[in-house]
Parts: C-alpha cells; sequence; structure tokens
C-alpha cells in the first residue's frame, strides 16, 4: 500500500514537473527581438492572448475599465525569471485595481505602485490586503445591525451633491447613504474599512441610472431599480470567498500602493521589475468613469478635478504649449502629421503633452530598475481622423533613449476588455460595433536595464 502511494506521488509530481518544463521550452521564446523585424509584421502570439490557470476570484471584486489579465502579470514574471532577473520587487506605476499588486502577492514578490485615480488605489489595496475572515465576518455582522438603526434627515435627497442626483434615485440614493453610514459608524478606520468601502463602491453602477457597460457616462432612462441590499450581501459574499480562496497564499510579502502623480512623486523605490499598462491617448477619461465612486466616498465634489494630472486625458493640458524638440523623433513625426491634419489644436496638444509625458515616464522607470531589471509595458496603438498614432514606436523608442537594451516585443489580441472601444468617422468613441475598432490589438514591450 505505500509503495502505491509512494508511486502515485512520484506520477502526480511527475506530471507536475513536466508541464512545468513543457511550459518553460514553449515559453521562453514568445517575445521577439527587434532587431531585425518591426512591430507591424509581428504575428498575434494566443500565449499572450490565455492564461495557464483560471484568475483568482479577488481579481473580480471590482469592475475597471482598462484593467488587463492577471496571467500577463504571472507570465512576466516567469519570463523575467528565466531570462536571469532576480524579481524580489515588482511595481506597476500605473496600478490601476490592483492586478499586478495582487499578482505579485499571489506569487511572493514584494510590490510597489501607483494611481492618481483614488478609486483605483482604494481597489488595490483592498485586493492585495490580508484578512481575517473572523473579523471580516464581525463587522459584517455589525453594519448590518447598524443598518436597522441608521436614519436620514427627511431632507437628504433635496441637499445632495447635484450629480448625484442626476445619477440615482431618492429611494436608491437613501438606501446607499444608510450603508455608508453604516460602515462609517460600525467599522474602524483601517483596512476593513477600505475593503468595505471598496464593496460599497463595486455596487453603485448597478444601483444607479449609469447604462450598463456603455463606453460613456450615459444615463439609461428605462433601467429597473436594483435591490440594494442585495447587491452589497453578494459582494459581501464574494468577497468571503474571495478571501478563503487565497487562504493558503503566504502573508509574506510588503505592498505598497500609494494614491499620487507618478510624474510627480520625488522619492522612488527601486525595484528589479516594472510591469504596467499606461493610460491610452485620448480615450478613457478615468475621472469620469469613476465619478459616483469618488463623489460618494468624498475624494472630491467635482469629479472633473480628478482628471488634472491624469496622463493621456484630453483635459490634461492647461497651459501646454507644443514644443515638438522635446519629442523624440517618433512623437515629433506624429504630432507633426497631426498639426497637418487635424483642426482641433487642443486634440494635437493632448497627444504631444501625452507623448511627453510617458516620455518621462520611461525615463522614471529607468531610474527606478535595478541593474539587469527588466520593463514590461502593455500598450495599444490607435489612429485619429486617419493618422496613425503609434504609441508603441514612440515607446520603444523611449525605452532606447533612456539606457534600455534587449528590447522585445509581443502582440496579443484584446479580449475582454469591459468597454469595446470603436470610433465613428469623425474619429470619436461610439459603442457601435459597425465603427471602427481600436486597441483590438496590444504590444507588449520589453526592455532590459
Ligand atoms: C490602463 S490603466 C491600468 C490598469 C491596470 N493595469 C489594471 O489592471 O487595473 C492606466 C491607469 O493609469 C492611471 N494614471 C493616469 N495618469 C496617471 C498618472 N499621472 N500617475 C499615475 N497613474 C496615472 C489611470 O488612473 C489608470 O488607472
Amino acid at each position: 500500500m505505500e509503495r502505491l502511494i509512494l508511486v502515485l506521488w512520484r506520477l502526480r509530481h511527475f506530471e507536475h514537473f513536466a508541464k512545468k518544463e513543457i511550459l518553460y521550452w514553449k515559453e521562453a521564446w514568445r517575445m521577439i527581438s527587434l532587431d531585425n523585424v518591426s512591430t507591424n509584421s509581428i504575428a498575434i502570439d494566443d500565449e499572450w492572448n490565455f492564461g495557464n490557470d483560471d484568475e483568482y476570484l479577488m481579481h473580480t471584486l471590482h469592475a475597471y475599465p482598462a484593467k488587463f489579465p492577471a496571467f500577463i502579470a504571472s507570465k512576466a514574471f516567469d519570463y523575467a525569471e528565466k531570462e536571469g532577473v532576480n524579481v524580489e520587487c515588482v511595481s506597476d506605476i500605473f496600478c490601476g485595481c490592483g492586478t499586478v499588486a495582487l499578482e505579485a502577492k499571489i506569487h511572493g514578490k514584494n510590490f510597489w505602485g501607483c494611481d492618481i485615480n483614488p478609486v483605483a488605489t482604494l481597489i488595490a489595496k483592498t485586493k492585495s490586503a490580508t484578512y481575517n475572515v473572523k473579523t471580516v465576518e464581525k463587522h459584517y455582522e455589525l453594519i448590518r445591525k447598524t443598518l436597522q438603526k441608521v436614519d436620514v434627515p427627511s431632507n437628504v435627497y433635496r441637499d445632495a451633491n447635484e450629480r448625484l442626483k442626476y445619477w440615482f434615485k431618492e429611494n436608491s440614493y437613501i438606501e446607499l447613504l444608510k450603508i455608508k453610514m453604516a460602515i462609517d459608524m460600525s467599522v474602524p478606520n483601517g483596512k476593513y474599512k477600505t475593503a468595505f468601502l471598496c464593496l460599497f463602491s463595486s455596487i453603485l453602477k448597478a444601483s444607479s441610472k449609469w447604462l450598463t457597460k456603455s463606453i460613456k457616462p450615459q444615463v439609461d432612462p428605462n433601467k429597473k431599480d436594483a435591490n440594494i441590499i442585495k447587491l452589497f450581501d453578494d459582494q459581501y459574499n464574494k468577497f468571503l470567498r474571495s478571501i478563503k480562496e487565497m487562504e493558503d497564499i503566504p502573508n509574506n510579502s510588503k505592498i505598497e500602493i500609494k494614491n499620487n502623480n507618478f510624474l510627480s512623486i520625488k522619492k522612488l523605490p527601486k525595484v528589479d521589475l516594472v510591469i504596467t499598462s499606461p493610460p491610452y491617448v485620448t480615450s478613457y477619461e478615468y475621472a469620469d468613469l469613476h465619478q459616483l465612486s469618488s463623489l460618494w466616498l468624498g475624494f472630491t465634489d467635482d469629479y472633473r478635478e480628478l482628471r488634472r494630472g491624469s496622463i493621456g486625458s484630453v483635459y490634461n493640458v492647461d497651459d501646454f504649449q507644443i514644443n515638438v524638440d522635446l519629442l523624440n523623433k517618433v512623437g515629433k513625426k506624429i504630432v507633426l502629421k497631426l498639426t497637418k491634419n487635424v483642426d482641433s489644436y487642443s486634440k494635437v496638444r493632448s497627444v504631444a503633452r501625452y507623448y511627453l509625458d510617458m516620455q518621462n515616464v520611461v525615463k522614471r522607470c529607468s531610474e527606478m530598475l535595478n541593474v539587469g531589471g527588466m520593463a514590461f509595458f502593455v500598450v495599444g496603438d490607435t489612429e485619429y481622423k486617419g493618422v496613425k498614432i503609434l504609441n508603441s514606436e514612440h515607446l520603444i523608442e523611449a525605452l532606447k533613449e533612456n539606457g534600455f537594451s534587449d528590447i522585445k516585443v509581443a502582440k496579443r489580441k484584446i479580449s475582454k476588455k469591459m468597454l469595446t472601444p470603436y470610433r465613428d468617422n469623425t474619429g470619436k468613441f461610439s459603442s457601435d460595433k459597425t465603427q471602427r475598432a481600436i486597441y483590438h490589438e496590444e504590444l507588449i514591450i520589453s526592455g532590459r536595464m
């Protein structure tokens, strides 16, 4: 009997190691050197389209536009390690909802990340923290008890923030306010409160008049009222399941997440690996897409203020004047072409500003990386009024100018973006699938320091 157990154990582990070995040889060549090829000629590689394992449920706790799939981060860890990088500390400088942060924790790596959007960092912190199930249950019980007692003044809706009144009917607003008050009254400041506020934030769109899956903030006049308490309960149960699923993950990673503009942080940490997907140019207005959460959680009284500093935002130009001499040769060429083809000076200005910001981003990354470290950027190209906006080529040029070597590329298809981007003839965003699909491919660009 003992012998049989031993044989079975060996077989099981043989299968495990054999699978790992096969993956190693399959993936080792999955990034293509740019020495003799252009990014155009690179074919889509399925290796970067699919994961080898299912994502942890925690990854799905809160929707986030432009979130990338978790397997990109885990494949990047594997790839970097195979290439000889000693990955102890990982960074995502545009950490969004914390996909890389959570994967770093799962893989036992330290993590440093930042995002300018306070809703993003709230989600990222929640997903990458470690919890005690009993403590979560205790807090939830108290929230539910408090909810029975909590009362709101009769004129509370009349006096509410105008923008929230625009999005929420009176009954939904009052129910949400009671949940928010119950959380504030029952849970002391700290990671548990952050987590319950994140659960609260995750039900706001479904509780509002926001058109489900819309590419832009848009009211759905026919949307049915949601059962808000049920939504909250469901999210709580999902959170509990997520925590339990992660119980075996050791809690030995140091995770640091900052709500900051990456370009204004004075002291950056030293890291071995950067994995990031930069914001796209003139596409998503992250501040607008998260306005419900920003307003409810008191991050601002006017969500438009949060557009400032957001790279790629059309509103992030203030008194910026174009100086093409500051742009690298790819950026300069594209901006000059846009100037000839596009009437809107503000559009050209935002692209120029984006390229300048991205050049500074790459420079700062080069300063953060330890010698021998690696950076991964996931970027998409786009087009505006017939002019190709080649973000990938611009980024590659910036990497070269900032001392990166061994620059390699892979191409992937975007399959699961929450918001599918299309543009109409005038270059405006549209949800109409007959229009031109943009950002349907992404490039993964790596470089060594
Ligand atoms: C493509 S998303 C990243 C999504 C992320 N990979 C994820 O899985 O959730 C780009 C992020 O850059 C952030 N961002 C834009 N400008 C920034 C800045 N100046 N500093 C830091 N973050 C910024 C946006 O708020 C957005 O969350």
